[in-house]
């Protein structure tokens, strides 16, 4: 490989001129992107004795975490992540980074309306069924999706219907149906592959919120665990930085280099071994050089597009929550885009929203479509104050979001090419792409990481 690859001739000046004051970063690991996984693998990777740097592009770790604090009482709010599942490895975790564990409660408890944020009509006689016997029977037919998509060849074709119609080929009841009422879902329900729906609601995801079997910060904060990580990680986390290329060689001896841009200007990185522990989509990947292999695998993979954010001042009575719901859809299920809903916090009268969309928004977008929601609902719901001007005062992107393939490239096998291409080219994926809550990419990271630890030995 060159020597130099932050390449522009301006640069290899620069670059020379720099390298006098230590700009190549040299480490056993690199880590692309400080969310969950990529700050559990770096806590992991250094309490083994090996290197490590993070190049994270937000100013924070902790990815889908957020918090926002009350400006007047300094209450944390969490608007994104919510509970973690309570089990041996989330507490080691915890106890690692000096978290007080506590009970683990989802924060709606407050009795919701169902409301049509279309039009602000009320759903008359609807609630929320719990998640029932026929579905756990259901998802029991495939333990192989339960931590990870490690699918059988063939795959069965019944994972591959959408959620629609899977509920009516098995004729499954409302508590079934249930599973539509499901918040932190990116996208169209009715559509989305039932194998997707049985990976995210898993055994482990039902436990959370059927028995309880879910851990928090006892203080409330979120985004402790991950400022925690942060202080102990120091120097090693580049934030608000971004790879702008990359080199990587074919054999274990050859490494990484990594070109990235960060605040303090361009840096280069040197790396035995790489974890992409992003979004595994072109967007993100593209900047690495990818062959013919890696652009056809990860060009099966999208993520959906969803937004959270923290709103004061809605001019609505503050003892419920407010919960879209379409009048004239099967199953009410509501239509996009659209807040998804309003939850009330600790903090009376601040509520949290999450919003999704069938394509990428800004924040104005975001914001606005959800102020003209909320006005539509003072307009209808008794008791509110049509004068209000709602207060948007936090606001993160989830995009993309839990990214997944259709049902032909899962048939020609994308899963089996994406485990496949683990340790390709000196590049380790972790993340989203294979389960949804935090714990469980935990113990999927943590059981790639010998691997990568020998791969970085060799
Ligand atoms: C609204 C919401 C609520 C959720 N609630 C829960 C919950 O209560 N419990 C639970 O266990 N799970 C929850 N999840 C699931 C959550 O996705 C996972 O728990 C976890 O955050 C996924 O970890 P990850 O490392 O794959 O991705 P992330 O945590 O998203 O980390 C990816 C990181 O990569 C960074 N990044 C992206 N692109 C680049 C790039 N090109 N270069 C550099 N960095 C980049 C991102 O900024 C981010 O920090 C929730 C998700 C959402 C959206
Ligand atoms: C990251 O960017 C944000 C927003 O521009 C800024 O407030 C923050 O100080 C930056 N942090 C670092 C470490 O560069
Ligand atoms: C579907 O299930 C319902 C009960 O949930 C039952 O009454 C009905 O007969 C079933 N239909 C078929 C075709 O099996
Ligand atoms: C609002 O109040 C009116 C008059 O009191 C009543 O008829 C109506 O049902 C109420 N609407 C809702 C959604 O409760
Ligand atoms: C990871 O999950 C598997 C079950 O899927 C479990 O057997 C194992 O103990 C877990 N590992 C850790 C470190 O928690």
């Amino acid at each position: 490989m060159s020597p130099m690859l932050c390449s522009s001739f301006v640069f290899a000046i620069l670059a020379f001129a720099r390298s006098l004051s230590a700009e190549v970063i040299t480490r056993d690991v690199a880590i692309i992107g400080g969310g969950a996984t990529g700050t559990y693998a770096a806590i992991s990777l250094k309490d083994q004795g090996k290197s490590i740097v993070i190049v994270e592009r937000k100013g924070v770790l902790g990815g889908h975490t957020a918090t926002y604090h009350d400006p007047a009482t300094g209450t944390p709010i969490n608007y994104g992540l919510q509970v973690y599942y309570d089990d041996d490895q989330s507490r080691a975790f915890f106890a690692r980074l000096n978290i007080t564990p506590g009970q683990g409660t989802f924060p709606n408890n407050k009795t919701p309306l169902y409301i049509d944020f279309n039009d602000g009509a009320p759903i008359l006689g609807y609630s929320v069924p719990t998640i029932g016997d026929d579905y756990i029977r259901e998802l029991h037919k495939y333990p192989y999706i339960e931590n990870g998509i490690e699918l059988p060849d063939p795959v069965p074709e019944d994972l591959l219907l959408s959620w629609e119609k899977y509920l009516e080929k098995f004729n499954l009841s409302d508590e079934a149906i249930a599973t539509y009422s499901r918040p932190a879902v990116a996208g169209d329900l009715t559509k989305m592959l039932a194998l997707y729906v049985f990976n995210n609601l898993n055994t482990v995801q039902l436990e959370e919120e059927l028995n309880g079997k879910a851990i928090a910060n006892a203080n409330g904060d979120f985004a402790e665990l991950y400022r925690n990580a942060l202080k102990e990680l120091g120097s090693d986390v580049l934030l608000n930085s971004t790879v702008v290329s990359g080199e990587r060689g074919s054999k274990p001896s050859e490494g990484v280099k990594l070109c990235v841009k960060t605040p303090e200007g361009e840096k280069q990185i040197v790396a035995k071994q790489l974890i992409f522990a992003a979004p595994p989509v072109l967007d993100n990947l593209d900047v690495l050089g990818l062959d013919k292999r890696e652009s056809d695998l990860f060009s099966k993979f999208s993520g959906g597009f969803y937004y959270t954010g923290v709103v004061t001042n809605l001019g609505l009575p503050t003892d419920h929550s407010y919960v879209n719901r379409a009048q004239h859809t099967p199953w009410h299920v509501a239509t996009l885009p659209g807040t998804v809903m309003f939850n009330p916090t600790s903090v009376e009268g601040t509520y949290y929203y999450w919003y999704t969309s069938l394509e990428g928004m800004s924040q104005q977008q975001v914001e606005s479509s959800t102020r003209d929601t909320l006005k539509l609902l003072q307009r209808s719901v008794n008791g509110s104050n049509i004068n209000a001007e709602p207060n948007f005062v936090a606001y993160n992107s989830h995009t993309p979001l839990h990214p997944t393939a259709d049902a032909d490239s899962i048939r020609a096998g994308v899963y089996r090419d994406y485990y496949g291409i683990q340790g390709y080219r000196n590049t380790w994926y972790t993340g989203s792409l294979l389960v949804t809550g935090s714990p469980q990419l935990w113990n999927i990271t943590s059981q790639l990481l010998p691997k990568i630890i020998a791969a970085s030995e060799q």
